[in-house]
């Protein structure tokens, strides 16, 4: 099959590649001629979808990669540099959601969890992403996988949410900091979604309920989200940053 190669000599690293929508972006972004940088904590995974890229022709490097490690998010970088010579794109997907509570039973333990994945691990990735795109002189892309659960209330979530919010401050700031770089960064603000998180969790016995708190009255695909998010890094899209754009079925008009 030929494949429109938009993002062609592009140089894209991908964190919590191994499954959903992290995964589904390394193929989308491959075919379209990107060489790919992935990084996932779950070794097994990510080996499965390295192996399914190269079958593809993809040209692909990975590092086995827990976000929420400085040192990690260092040699994804470095790999990349090492590897294909630049970075241009790079997607802070990885993410967790801890178990559901009510707020006054949340554990630290399980706030601290959310947080040091989720806010963490995006706040080291851009710091390192960062300071490669500034180095290299060229312009850069960041996406922030961050969720509806950023944008409002995530009933039985809290420790998720508030590390879904950081991730926009995070995400304004540096874009506003590196606009003059030609730096873009924004976020994406997705509802549930039928992936792993959703599908394969305490959340999947919820489904019904989730389908009909959106006026769509339904979730959305992965594809519907994987089409936003090669928006958001494609290289014509080169006059929006500091943005939180939330892809939810309408569920934040509500
Ligand atoms: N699926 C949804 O409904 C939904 C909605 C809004 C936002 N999101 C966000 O989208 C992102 C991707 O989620 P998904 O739905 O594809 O989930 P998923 O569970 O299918 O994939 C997440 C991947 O991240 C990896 N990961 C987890 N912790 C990690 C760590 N510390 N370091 C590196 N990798 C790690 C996992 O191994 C997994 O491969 C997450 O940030 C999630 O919060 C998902």
């Amino acid at each position: 099959m030929v494949f429109n190669k938009k993002f062609k000599d592009q140089v894209a690293l991908i964190t919590g590649a191994g499954s959903g929508l992290g995964s589904a972006l390394a193929f989308a972004l491959g075919k379209q001629g990107a060489k790919l940088i992935l990084g996932d904590v779950n070794q097994i995974a990510l080996q499965k979808v390295v192996a399914d890229l190269t079958a593809l022709d993809i040209q692909v490097a990975f590092n086995v990669c827990d976000v929420s490690q400085n040192t990690d998010q260092v040699a994804l970088v470095q790999l990349a540099l090492d590897t294909w010579g630049r970075l241009d794109i790079a997607v802070n997907n990885a993410g967790i959601c801890p178990p559901m509570h009510s707020f006054h039973e949340i554990s630290e333990a399980d706030f601290d969890f959310a947080m040091n994945v989720n806010t963490k691990g995006v706040f080291l990735g851009m710091k390192h992403q960062l300071s490669a795109m500034v180095k290299s002189e060229l312009s850069g892309v960041i996406l922030n996988v961050s969720s509806v659960a950023g944008l409002g209330a995530a009933p039985k979530l809290a420790s998720y949410s508030a590390s879904k919010y950081a991730v926009i401050g995070l995400t304004k700031t540096a874009a506003v900091e590196y606009a003059k770089k030609n730096i873009r960064i924004n976020a994406i603000c997705p509802f549930y979604t039928q992936t792993p998180l959703v599908t394969e969790s305490q959340l999947s016995d919820k489904i019904e309920f989730l389908n009909n708190s959106s006026p769509m009255k339904r979730l959305a695909t992965t594809d519907e989200i994987i089409d936003v998010m090669l928006m958001l890094c494609s290289p014509q899209n080169t006059y929006m940053t500091g943005q939180a754009i939330a892809v939810d079925g309408g569920v934040t008009a509500l």
